[in-house]
């Protein structure tokens, strides 16, 4: 009888480590898969040695390239609480989920307009996070500079009013308007009340909502034009 209950207790360790094993092996291909997979989301394309003159290729998957003083952008927001949003500025993967750097709420980059160069990224939680410190951040972005957004999940639990005109002060116009669930993204200017074109929003509204509980994916692409020295973008 003993000899039996000790046989059982080494066949469970047994089968529990090879469990264990097979999980950390798949995690591994899963680290591996990731790996690849952020290498091949860079957006970059191997130059081709035979052109003598090069021409410029259109980046972040436009259709085109952008004209003098602008930057290409393309801004795709989370689709429902399963995949995360992609940020691309001027030919650069800056956040997105194979990145693993994206999370709930609002995803921000944050970029000099004049000169291009980012400045900070991250995301803003808006189910779990501090009103107080999000409010802090978002009116600490300096006048001038490129605002790029993205929502994933929900992005209003914790939304306040200030906080949303923040946005309008950066040239939101749906700003107002977004409810639990709503995927919206925007690129804006802070300190210009100027509305921006580049925003849009999709409803969460259960007859046209495309996964259970949150609506399709909205996603922006286009040239930002660049802010000039002077606040003024060209
Ligand atoms: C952006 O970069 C320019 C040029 O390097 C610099 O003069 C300016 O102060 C920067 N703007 C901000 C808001 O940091
Ligand atoms: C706002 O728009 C007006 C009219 O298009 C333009 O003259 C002005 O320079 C813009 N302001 C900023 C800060 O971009």
């Amino acid at each position: 009888m003993r000899y039996r209950a000790v046989f059982k207790i080494v066949a469970v360790i047994i089968v529990v480590l090879i469990t264990w094993g097979i999980a950390n092996n798949s995690f591994d291909q899963l680290e591996t898969t990731r790996k690849i997979l952020s290498f091949i989301d860079v957006d970059q394309r191997k130059p081709n040695s035979r052109t003598v003159a090069k021409a410029p290729e259109p980046k972040c998957s436009l259709s085109r390239v952008c004209p003098p003083h602008h930057f290409a952008l393309h801004i795709t927001s989370g689709a429902a609480n399963v995949v995360g949003p992609k940020i691309c500025f001027d030919g650069k993967i800056i956040m997105s989920h194979v990145f693993n750097n994206v999370g709930p709420g609002l995803n921000v980059v944050v970029v000099n307009g004049t000169n291009g160069v980012v400045d900070k990224f991250g995301y803003l939680n808006m189910k779990l996070g501090i009103k107080k410190d999000i409010l802090a951040y978002l009116t600490n972005i300096q006048p001038g500079m490129i605002v790029l957004v993205a929502s994933f999940d929900d992005m209003t639990t914790i939304l306040t009013n200030e906080m949303r005109e923040v946005f309008v002060g950066m040239g939101s116009s749906l700003i107002k308007s977004v409810k639990h669930r709503d995927n919206w993204v925007f690129a804006g200017i802070a300190g210009t009340e100027n509305r921006s074109l580049f925003e849009k929003h999709a409803v969460n509204d259960q007859k046209t909502n495309i996964y259970e509980g949150w609506p399709d994916v909205v996603e922006l692409s286009g040239c930002f034009p660049r802010t000039l020295t002077d606040g003024q973008t060209t």
